[in-house]
């Protein structure tokens, strides 16, 4: 129910309040959000995501939040299949016309919606606009995998050739 809400109010409210930072409205909904979030993933805990986003910030300083969201698109299109029900319920939340659609066509609008999200966000897209290169990507791959403590929550498994697949789209 928390992150059902948080995914909502998110998805209505970011661009907004990241391309005009002035409407209070729109920025109280968005530390709501934040807070109802981290309501459900102090239960749930996060998954691959959050676990790339850890190497990006220990070697190279790239804040947590930005991490995320370069990873964002990448591990939601590899999660798809295998959160299927997961990323269909959270699909309809935030697109009701998709109550009758199949939970397939309803998970892929999701990852498509929240992909087309990030890519308007006024910031770095690419691993490459932080200061990554090309031959830093086997370390970040290394590194990820030993954070099992996340990894383990992944719907789907993560393999040492799938993390540098990851990074490098990411790249
Ligand atoms: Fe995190």
């Amino acid at each position: 129910m928390l992150a059902i809400k948080a995914v909502q109010m998110i998805f209505k409210n970011l661009l907004p309040a990241v391309t005009d930072g002035r409407s209070v409205e729109v920025r109280e909904q968005m530390l709501l959000a934040s807070l109802y979030a981290g309501m459900a993933f102090s239960n749930s805990s996060v998954g691959a995501v959050h676990a790339f986003a850890y190497p990006l910030g220990v070697r190279f300083h790239v804040p947590h939040g930005l991490s995320n969201s370069l990873m964002l698109p990448h591990i939601l299109r590899f999660n798809l299949e295998a959160a299927e029900v997961t990323y269909a319920a959270l699909g309809r939340s935030i697109h009701p016309e998709l109550a009758a659609v199949s939970g397939k066509v309803a998970a892929k609008a999701f990852v498509d919606s929240i992909c087309d999200l990030v890519s308007k966000m006024p910031y770095a897209q690419r691993l490459r606009d932080v200061g990554i290169t090309q031959t830093d990507l086997a370390g970040l791959a290394s590194d990820v995998t030993k954070i099992e403590r996340l990894l383990v929550h992944n719907p789907k498994e993560i393999t040492p050739e799938d993390a540098l697949a990851l990074y490098t789209m990411a790249f």
